[in-house]
């Protein structure tokens, strides 16, 4: 099949204008390699790894913001929305910050202060410039029978250094939207362990403005069900959602097939169905969902190659790996067209 040039379809953003931002994930190498791609079909991005911590503050003194300036750059320039991702996580966070010079562990009182300058510096840098702030990223456990996961934030601070996060945030940037970030959000138990961390925060006065549901799913599960019933239950809270990481694995959980060159036809299918049925189910709720992102842009780049199953390719988005529209596209343009926004 001939390609198509990019600017031939209806950019993706417009096509739900009316409804939520598009966004998607990027890196300094993707917003050059997919740059016509980017510009044209979506209207927000974040950083997949280039605000996090152990990037830009990877010791005490030193803070490292030259690639998250340049995507930040690259957002004025093209007119796109950015969200901030991420201030507080167990994960992808240098042990400095924990730690006393001779490796002994810090006092609360000291990483309470560690905290704060963090959150300042990243805060202030792109004050203005970043719409919506992950504050914190995963602080709900997966397991039964335990309701924060174990984290040195956890162990230093205390179970208060999800608010005192969000009160430094806030403090910062009172107009900035601040979100709590989470995967496996529609899973009942843990969607009611982060609803109920949540209410507390509220209920005691802590500034949220949001939740994110980070959407790594895949052709099968979740169940549209409790995708409902998730988002249901996160916008009863009174807050706006955000879809932060949305992804469509092809393989299922127990597919660990290693030796596909491309997605079958089957998988392709069924995504594109699924990505139907999820935007359907988003629209219901545009009242309540106020920024979609996918967690990165076209099939040529995603974390999920070689993860979780090494040596294994995967084709998550709405683009092929040339940038083309696949069957997914033309669903989402589908499911607009019949509700009165045009496409070609
Ligand atoms: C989590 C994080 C993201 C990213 C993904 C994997 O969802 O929030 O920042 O690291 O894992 O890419």
């Amino acid at each position: 099949m001939s390609k198509t040039k990019i600017i031939d379809h209806k950019s993706i953003a417009e096509l739900f204008a009316d409804d939520f931002l598009i966004g998607a994930a990027v890196s300094p190498l993707t917003i050059q390699k997919q740059r016509d791609l980017l510009t044209h079909h979506f209207n927000s991005i974040t950083a997949e790894n280039e605000m996090k911590f152990e990037r830009v503050h990877p010791e005490e003194n030193e803070y490292t913001f030259e690639k998250a300036d340049q995507i930040v750059e690259f957002a004025k320039n093209n007119n796109l929305g950015v969200r901030g991702h991420t201030l507080i996580w167990h994960n992808q966070t240098t042990d400095w910050i924990f730690q006393n010079q001779d490796g002994s562990e810090i006092s609360r009182q000291q990483l309470l202060e560690r905290m704060q300058t963090h959150i300042k510096t990243v805060m202030q840098r792109y004050k203005g410039q970043i719409y919506a702030w992950d504050v914190v990223n995963e602080a709900i456990s997966d397991k039964e029978n335990e309701f924060l996961r174990p984290s040195k934030w956890l162990e230093i601070v205390g179970d208060d250094f999800i608010a005192e996060a969000f009160r430094l945030a806030h403090a910062v940037e009172p107009n900035a939207a601040l979100f709590y970030n989470d995967y496996n959000e529609v899973i009942p138990e843990k969607r009611d362990k982060i609803y109920h961390l949540v209410q507390s925060l509220l209920n005691d006065g802590v500034p949220i403005h949001g939740i994110g549901l980070q959407g790594h799913w895949n052709i099968q599960t979740p169940e549209i069900d409790w995708i409902r019933a998730a988002i249901e239950k996160y916008a009863s809270l009174g807050l706006e959602l955000h879809i932060t990481e949305l992804d469509l694995s092809v393989f299922t959980h127990d597919d660990k097939r290693t030796d596909l060159k491309e997605p079958t036809e089957e998988m392709l299918a069924l995504q594109a169905k699924r990505y139907k049925d999820i935007f359907s189910l988003f629209k219901e709720y545009r009242n309540y969902i106020t920024s979609v992102t996918f967690w990165g842009g076209a099939d040529d780049y995603t974390w999920l190659d070689n993860f979780p199953v090494r040596g294994r390719k995967n084709w998550p988005f709405l683009f092929d790996q040339y940038h083309q529209p696949k069957r997914s596209y033309w669903e989402l343009a589908d499911l607009c067209m019949q509700q009165g926004r045009g496409g070609n």
